[in-house]
């Protein structure tokens, strides 16, 4: 198969491009390097020094055996990508090139403004560039279960869902909530993507609603120069692998408010694993498929309970801290996904979070010092509200 992957230098897009060239597959990837930018803007930066894309491709070609074709440039640039995909014809688009960090799209309004034009005019040019090239193109685009929020009622994995409104039956798109911009641009992805499957009658997508991923490994990455970025910081690092980075420095772990929300998490090998499925097993031709990617289910305060545990078993002082909550969301809510999709294709979790946090700690050790120089950029400070 040969696979298009936007979005290939970011933490997961590199690690994809790794598991997919290495299973024989033609791998092609794009990438306008903004978040190398935007995390040296914050003043942060990966906690695993990045070699530049060309580098990348020459040392997975060294010790993988594998070739990878690297292009740099903007998704939203509708010539340059139209040309890519006419060049290449890729069988498959992975879509992961967008603005991902929810904290950068609530700066200010600039950085809000950004985030939605990415993100959306993106997506709108991917789904054009395959209508206009070759509407046989799977398109596996990368959604967030944070599309959802954290509803009263069971996640179901489908888009609609029959409901009564106002006394009425119908058929409705189950109800979506984002807690940031971000997350609204995810929103409006996913009904861009529906509508123009609907009215194209060709568009054939996978639709993943993903957790949050945590890890510093996957089967591919045997060397140091193969690693993918690894962030930490308040704007860009997620919470598992901020924690981690918090626990060797120690800085007490930023728990935000009482810690009780609650997402499903996966670690960056079944990620990658979730991901290798659903491109081995696409959707029927003008079918729109939903997936939700998740392993194990965690509140914050948990997963801080799990990262003290580790830590002080490989001998640091961890202490959990306790922050006023920056966001605006709830902190203690009921959360029951469905996850059929995966487990349907063979899809298991190889990893579990007590275990995996452990070698990320490990993994990470050897960077202390370089770690240490981005202390001040851990503690929350980007506010949802500004007053
Ligand atoms: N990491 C997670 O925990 C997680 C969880 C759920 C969903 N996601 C989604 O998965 C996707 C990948 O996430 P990630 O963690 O690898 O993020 P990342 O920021 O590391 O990777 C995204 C890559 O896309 C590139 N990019 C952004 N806008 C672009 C544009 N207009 N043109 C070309 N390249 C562009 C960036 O430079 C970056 O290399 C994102 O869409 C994100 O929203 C990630």
């Amino acid at each position: 198969m040969k696979v298009l992957i936007l979005g290939i230098d970011g933490y997961l897009g590199w690690p994809l491009a790794l598991r997919l060239a290495r299973r024989g597959h033609e791998v092609i990837g794009i990438d306008n390097l903004s978040t190398r930018k935007f995390s040296q803007e914050v003043g942060a930066d990966s906690a695993f020094p990045l070699p530049e894309p060309e580098e990348r491709v020459k040392e997975a070609k060294k010790h993988l055996g594998v070739d990878i074709t690297f292009y740099k440039g903007d998704v939203t640039d509708y010539p340059f990508l139209k040309e890519i995909v006419s060049k290449h014809k890729p069988d498959a688009i992975v879509h992961f090139a967008e603005q991902r960090s929810a904290p950068y799209s609530m700066i200010d309004m600039d950085h809000s403004v950004f985030t939605v034009i990415n993100n959306e005019v993106g997506t709108l040019r991917v789904i054009q560039a395959i209508l206009e090239v070759d509407p046989t193109i799977h398109l596996l685009k990368m959604g967030t279960m944070g599309e959802y929020g954290t509803p009263s009622f069971n996640i179901p994995e489908s888009i609609y869902v029959d409901a009564i409104v106002n006394g009425m039956k119908d058929r409705i798109i189950v109800p979506r909530k984002g807690s940031s911009i971000y997350h609204i641009t995810k929103i409006h992805d996913t009904d861009f993507i529906l509508y123009f499957n609907e009215i194209s009658k060709e568009l054939t997508v996978t639709d993943i609603m993903q957790g949050p991923v945590y890890g510093t490994r996957t089967e591919e990455i045997i060397e140091e120069t193969l690693r993918t970025r690894f962030d930490f910081d308040e704007v860009w690092g997620t919470v598992v692998n901020r924690f981690c980075v918090e626990a060797i420095i120690g800085q007490p772990l930023t728990v935000y408010g009482k810690g009780g929300q609650t997402r499903g998490f996966l670690s960056l090998e079944d990620s990658m694993q979730a991901l290798t499925l659903l491109l081995e097993h696409p959707p029927k031709q003008g079918e729109y498929r939903v997936a939700n990617q998740f392993a194990e289910i965690y509140s914050v305060r948990q997963i801080a309970q799990i990262v003290k545990k580790a830590g002080e078993e490989l001998g640091l002082d961890v202490q959990i801290g306790n922050y006023p909550n920056p966001r605006v969301e709830a902190e203690e809510h009921y959360y029951n996904p469905e996850i059929k999709i995966l487990p349907s294709l063979g899809f298991y979790p190889k990893k579990r979070l007590p275990e995996e946090v452990k070698i990320m700690i490990k993994d990470l050790l050897p960077y202390k010092e370089r770690l240490e120089r981005y202390r001040h950029v851990i503690p929350p400070k980007t506010k949802w509200r500004k007053k």
